[in-house]
């Protein structure tokens, strides 16, 4: 799948992968801003992102541990995910995430 990331600079960067989390992808390729401090266990926040309007019911909505997560975070809003709970599958196929942290 191709996932789109914007970064706060407004740099568009699409990355594909078939297996992984998005923040994992992220991570790899040094997406600003996404730094997965957890490691992926949905504890830090570090891998906000804000989930494009038109894609959200491709990513689905956050658990209610995420939800208590992003609950700190002041940059969260309705489209906010944590990419480190989002699996990379054909279904998220084009989405666009926009940096959160
Ligand atoms: Fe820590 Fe996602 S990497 S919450």
């Amino acid at each position: 799948a191709k996932v789109t990331f914007i970064t706060s600079d407004n740099e568009e960067i699409t990355l594909e992968s078939d297996s992984g989390s998005v923040m994992e992808l992220a991570v790899e390729h040094g997406i600003e801003g996404i730094d997965g401090d957890c490691g992926g266990v949905c504890s830090c926040a570090t891998c906000h992102v804000h989930v494009a309007p038109e894609h959200q019911s491709k990513v689905g909505a956050a658990s209610e541990i995420e939800q208590d997560m992003l609950e700190l975070d002041d940059n969260a809003n309705e489209f906010s995910r944590l990419c480190c709970q989002i699996e990379i599958t054909d279904e998220i196929d084009g989405v666009i995430l926009r940096v959160a942290g």
